[in-house]
């Protein structure tokens, strides 16, 4: 085993170095504490490797993305989003009978307890429907078993995956003011999920196949991205034992933040801004680098990806073609297109490796498709619970598994003394 060295106030102290199946390395520093009572300082976790994981290999620098082992493009191309669940949470892709095992158990749990209908009765109407998917998530706690049995798990990972679609459905339907359509067993999960969403008791409503697939890739393209904020939230809260639900309701509001899966909605609502200012675009691009400004290119920069996002440049393709297909004329596209172009040829750009991220054109495919903006990151939610399920069982199978409690560098006052008042 090769080590590290590290030379502290004169003192030599050796290091193990781990390697990964990538030859990705990494010094352990676990027992630094122990054996200089230094810690590492590393604000963010830029550097940090918090765990061994055999889910997703990310090289930031190349633009490589896989799930298991498989490429995301090939993915992309040809798999269906529940083999993906699968493959994540069990390690491998399913058998024909596997798989049809799998849809089953995700169709016949679609449901929620019609209990939890009521629920949505106390929500305003104006309710993000990001704070009721996590809330409604962190209910499903209420309604079924959380112990540690395996069986208790394994069917509690089925019923989030199932009902969580109709969760975020019945949230969308709330916020207009429609009744809720209920999960049909003859659907697809992705066919189920928009019937929920678009259909309407009075007329009869055929899903479109072209809004099928692209939801697919939109779900598949999501499903996992290894440590980022919200997988690494439920990794934390998970390390405390806390159950499923809990898990990934915390990482729904970790997504939820503008600088990560939010950032779908802040794009297209600034692209709305650069048109509706004339299609200025080169104004904010201005002000985007200027630091004082506050401004940020939203679907801009990634902490992993250097070179480029490879979901960016397949929902590039993809957004031309679907917009094409649905006969949608945007006009963000082209600003998007026109802003993108500017970007990648301008020096401060160029200089800090910024490119599109995955919510870059992911916005403008999900208002082609007719899902208002407020649901943008709740699909992303929906496509990263099983990344999300697939982490947090991962982190229970560990051998290494310890909470997760990082360490800090004091900077406050020192001791002083408590003088009391002169209280009567
Ligand atoms: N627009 C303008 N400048 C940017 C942007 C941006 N979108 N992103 C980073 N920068 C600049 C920073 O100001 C900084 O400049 P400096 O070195 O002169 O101070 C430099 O690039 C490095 O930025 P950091 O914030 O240190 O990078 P970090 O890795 O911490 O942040 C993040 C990554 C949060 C994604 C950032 O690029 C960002 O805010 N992007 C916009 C929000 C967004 O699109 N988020 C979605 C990410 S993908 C996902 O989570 C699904």
């Amino acid at each position: 085993m090769s080590t590290a060295k590290l030379i502290l106030e004169g003192r030599e102290l050796e290091l193990p170095v781990v390697v990964g199946t990538e030859n990705e390395t990494g010094i352990d520093i676990s027992s630094l504490r122990a054996k200089s009572m230094a810690i590492t300082l590393d604000p963010g976790y830029g550097n940090t490797g918090a765990c061994r994981s055999a889910i997703t290999f990310i090289d930031g620098e190349k633009g490589i993305l896989r799930y298991r082992g498989y490429p995301i493009e090939e993915l992309a191309r040809g798999a269906r989003f529940t083999e993906v669940c699968y493959l994540l949470i069990h390690g491998h892709l399913p058998s024909q009978d596997e798989l049809d095992g799998f849809r089953h158990l995700l169709t016949y749990h679609s449901m929620i307890h019609e209990d939890m209908k009521k629920f949505f009765e106390g929500y305003s109407h104006s309710a993000h429907p990001m704070a009721i998917l996590s809330s409604m998530v962190s209910a499903l706690s209420t309604y079924y078993p959380i112990t540690a049995s395996d069986a208790d798990i394994d069917l509690n990972i089925i019923r989030l995956l199932a009902k969580a679609k109709t969760i975020a459905a019945f949230a969308y339907k709330k916020s207009i003011g429609q009744p809720f359509s209920y999960p049909k067993n003859d659907l697809s999960y992705t066919a189920n999920l928009l019937h929920m969403m678009f259909s309407v008791p009075t007329e009869q409503y055929e899903v479109p196949a072209v809004l099928d697939d692209v939801l697919n890739l939109l779900l598949v393209l999501h499903a996992d991205h290894e440590q980022n904020c919200s997988t690494s939230t439920v990794r934390l809260v998970g390390s405390s034992d806390a159950n499923l639900f809990a898990s990934v309701a915390a990482g729904i509001c970790a997504l939820w933040g503008r600088l990560h899966g939010g950032a779908n909605q802040n794009v297209i609502e600034m692209l709305k801004m650069m048109h509706d200012d004339g299609g200025d675009f080169r104004k904010y691009l201005d002000k985007a680098k200027d630091s004082g400004s506050g401004f940020r290119l939203m679907g801009f920069g990634h902490r992993v990806y250097k070179n480029f996002d490879p979901r960016a440049t397949i929902l590039k393709e993809a957004a031309d073609k679907v917009l094409s297909d649905l006969h949608v004329d945007d006009p963000l596209l082209e600003i998007a297109k026109n802003l993108e172009e500017a970007a990648l040829e301008d020096d401060y750009f160029v200089e800090r490796k910024l490119y599109p991220n995955v919510d870059f054109y992911s916005g403008i495919i999900y208002r082609a498709m007719g899902i208002p903006t407020d649901m943008f990151t709740v699909i992303f939610a929906l496509g990263r619970i099983p990344g999300w399920v697939a982490h947090w069982k991962e982190l229970r199978q560990d051998p290494d598994r310890r909470i997760g409690r990082p360490r800090q560098i004091y900077v406050g006052e020192p001791q002083r003394a408590f003088v009391p008042m002169n209280r009567r």
